[in-house]
């Protein structure tokens, strides 16, 4: 059902020397800053040449990585995403097979502006999953 790998999201206590160290030490090509009120984030795009990496900055006192960062002050792997052709047909199936979706359980607008869920941790390995349609 899920198919390429999309992006993986890092969360960084300091957007700027996740930038730093993206770019210049790894010598990856990263995006401006882009910030996402909605979302709670700041993000950064890395370029990578078979996927991406979506570095990730609280914005906002209702950011959703809040709760992560405070877990995780160094920073960490936030999520890992996965593309889909149809993203309702996909949740239908997980969700019949027992997943949980997280939130009211509709496809919201993501940070590519394609249409993305997430999927409860404790039902894929321990990891927070994203599922974009694409
Ligand atoms: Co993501």
């Amino acid at each position: 059902m899920i198919g390429r790998l999309n992006h993986v999201a890092i969360a960084v206590p300091d957007l700027r020397s996740g930038i730093e160290t993206y770019a210049s030490v790894l010598g990856a090509k990263a995006s401006e800053p882009q910030s996402l009120p909605e979302h709670g984030v700041t993000v950064v795009f890395v370029e990578l040449p078979n996927t991406k990496i979506e570095l990730l900055e609280v914005l906002g006192d209702e950011s959703p990585i809040a709760p992560f960062m405070e877990r995780n002050p160094a920073g960490g792997i936030h999520h890992i995403c996965y593309e889909v052709e149809d993203i309702k047909s996909a949740r239908d199936k997980l969700v019949e097979k027992g997943a949980r979706v997280l939130g009211d359980g509709e496809p919201k607008n993501g940070a590519h502006g394609k249409p993305v869920l997430f999927l409860h941790p404790k039902d894929f390995c321990g990891t927070l999953v994203e599922l974009e349609q694409v």
